[in-house]
């Protein structure tokens, strides 16, 4: 029996990179899956690809309407939710001197409150048993520079991994994080860095000597979100290769 089978599963930011991956994933374990993201055309693209195990809808992690709406139709179509989640995300590299009150308020809006957000709407649609990851950092727990804004709302996303576990235990939901290292995914163009610059850092700088693979993220997510780890609750799985223990 596949690890998934006949659970419904939501994936926020499942459009590429580490989402789209735990997606696909999430549907070779034999789930239905929801993705939300906000563009159109990178929503259809993806829907394309993982095929009529998946519904994509449009809306935004900072918007509680969007995610309620978006709840309410998994529902709708597929009935309670087991798995969530919370990987949506936005980088941006800045000097510390040029960071200011706006560049923090990106940031924590979707990296930090839309997590709080896709957890707090879920709550009215799980099942029993729920499993709830959020995709938290390495930066988080590590001084990377010009990145300060991104990794100190990475640290929130990682500590609301904490508090949600310990609030949500009453109702039987398990609430854990991942943290990826570099990750070979478009967040990295979107933030000005060349694919290529980031492999070669990445052969490098990383003890097991490349990028990570989004794959390699989407098989720990699943783990977490299976019920192989019912006895794991509030943990921050690690996957970088190395990079913060060795
Ligand atoms: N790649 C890495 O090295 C790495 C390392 C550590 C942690 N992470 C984390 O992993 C997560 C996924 O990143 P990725 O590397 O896979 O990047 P990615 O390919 O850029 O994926 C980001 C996804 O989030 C969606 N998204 C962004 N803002 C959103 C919003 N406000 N509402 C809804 N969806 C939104 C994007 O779609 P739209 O733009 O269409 O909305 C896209 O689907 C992020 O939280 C990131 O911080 C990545």
């Amino acid at each position: 029996m596949k690890r998934l089978e006949n659970k419904t599963a939501v994936v926020t930011g499942g459009t590429t990179g580490i989402g789209f991956a735990t997606a696909a994933k999430f549907i070779a374990e034999g789930a239905k899956v929801a993705i939300l993201a906000r563009k159109q055309e990178e929503l259809d693209k993806a829907a394309a690809e993982l095929g009529p195990d998946c519904i994509a809808l449009r809306g935004d992690v900072t918007n509680a309407q969007d995610l309620g709406d978006f709840y309410a139709e998994v529902e709708r179509k597929w009935g309670k939710v087991d798995v969530v989640f919370a990987n949506a995300g936005i980088g941006e590299f800045t000097d510390v001197d040029a960071s200011n009150g706006e560049h923090f308020d990106r940031l924590f809006n979707v990296n930090a409150k839309g997590v709080f957000l896709t957890v707090q709407k879920a709550l009215p649609h799980l099942g029993e048993h729920a499993s709830i990851v959020i995709n938290a950092s390495i930066s988080g727990r590590k001084g990377f520079e010009k990145l300060v804004a991104y990794s100190a709302s990475k640290a929130a996303a990682r500590s609301l991994a904490r508090t949600l576990s310990a609030d949500l235990i009453p109702r039987g939901v398990r609430v854990n994080s991942v943290s990826p290292g570099l990750i070979d995914t478009p967040i990295h163009p979107k933030m000005g860095a060349a694919g290529e610059d980031v492999r070669e850092n990445a052969r490098q700088a990383i003890p097991l000597g490349r990028a990570g693979r989004p794959e390699d993220v989407a098989n720990a997510v699943a783990f977490l979100a299976s019920d192989e780890a019912s006895y794991i609750t509030g943990i921050e799985l690690i996957v970088d290769g190395g990079l913060t223990q060795l």
